[in-house]
């Protein structure tokens, strides 16, 4: 997806958007009307019907993407288009209202296609350097390799906990079960660490917060110091070794979840942008017709 989208079949679409852009200004300083240029005149009007046309297809895009059937040109070749083309539609726009702009629904819908192109940009710019490093993250493995090896430590720290006693049995099990991976887009992004685990002091259990493993690996340190048997030591030790791996690994995890967020996120404000400003736009073109 990176790097391709802007140099798609030796950067084609750049070529088109810069046609396009270089047409409209030139069309503009020819342009002789008999009054300031504004959306109004005859080239004002053309470039206004260019600029909606183009909003329509990039638009569209949302569309095309989801149909993986079509055969008419590649995803990516669609994607390089949009990225080029939508820049091209900020010289269009800007021409067609002859650089006019007031407190006006006009103007409404001008400052919502901006919006939308800066996100696009934003997004050009994640594309271009996240994917990388969330496969650096993961070091060749995927998410669900990831969530297999969480799994895999799980089993084989119940198994050792399963020969000491209840206390790391349930230390083990309720660190499994209340070990928590960013549920929602916002805990994603933040990347905080909310597991807890069920500890027993003194003959009192405590349901303690479990970040990085912190509050599991300080108890187990203690009852190590405390271990007088080879054996428990030897088990407790082993215990201690996965539960160090199992944070490693929950980190990275994390990691995962919050580079993937961020790679989504810009798209909450591209796509309700788009709708917000096609609205403006249906109110900026119907009252020009009613009161121009
Ligand atoms: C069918 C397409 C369009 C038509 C017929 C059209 C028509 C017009 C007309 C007649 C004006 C002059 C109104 C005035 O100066 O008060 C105007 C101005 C303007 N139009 Fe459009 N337009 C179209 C598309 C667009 C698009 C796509 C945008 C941007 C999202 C846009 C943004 C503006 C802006 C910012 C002004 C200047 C407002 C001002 O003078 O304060 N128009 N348009
Ligand atoms: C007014 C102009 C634009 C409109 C109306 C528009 C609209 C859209 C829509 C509807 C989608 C589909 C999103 C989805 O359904 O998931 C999309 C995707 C996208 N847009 Fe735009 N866009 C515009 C300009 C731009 C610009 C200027 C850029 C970059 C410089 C850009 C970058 C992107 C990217 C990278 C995607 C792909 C998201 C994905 O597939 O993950 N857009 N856009």
């Amino acid at each position: 997806m990176h790097e391709s989208i802007l140099a798609y079949r030796k950067r084609r679409y750049l070529w088109i958007a810069l046609g396009v852009s270089l047409l409209a200004i030139v069309a503009y300083l020819f342009d002789d009307p008999q009054e300031p240029s504004n959306g109004g005149t005859v080239l004002g009007y053309t470039l206004g019907t260019t600029g909606v046309l183009l909003i329509l297809w990039l638009t569209w895009f949302g569309v095309r993407k989801r149909r993986y059937s079509s055969t008419r040109g590649t995803v990516q070749g669609w994607l390089s288009a949009h990225v080029y083309l939508g820049v091209a539609l900020l010289v269009v726009v800007v021409l067609h209202a002859g650089f006019q702009f007031g407190m006006n629904v006009h103007t409404v819908a001008f400052a919502l296609m901006v919006l939308v192109i800066a996100s696009g940009l934003w997004g050009v710019f994640i594309y271009m350097r996240y994917p990388e490093r969330a496969s650096a993250n993961r070091d060749g493995s995927s998410r669900p390799e990831l969530m297999d090896q969480l799994e895999d430590l799980d089993r084989r720290a119940q198994r050792v906990a399963g020969e000491l006693s209840e206390e790391f049995q349930e230390l083990v099990e309720s660190g499994v079960s209340r070990t928590q991976l960013g549920s929602t887009l916002w805990t994603r992004l933040r990347g905080r660490d909310l597991s807890q685990i069920i500890l027993r002091q003194g003959g009192k259990t405590t349901v303690m917060a479990n970040p990085g493993q912190e509050a599991a690996l300080d108890w187990l340190a203690n009852e190590q110091s405390r271990a007088v048997d080879a054996d428990s030591l030897a088990k407790i030790g082993e215990l201690s070794a996965l539960i160090r791996n199992k944070r490693q690994l929950l980190r990275q995890i994390a990691e995962d979840l919050r580079l993937q967020a961020t790679m989504e996120i810009w798209l909450y404000f591209h796509v309700p942008l788009t709708a917000a400003m096609l609205m403006a736009l249906i109110a900026h073109i119907v009252t020009v017709f009613l009161y121009w």
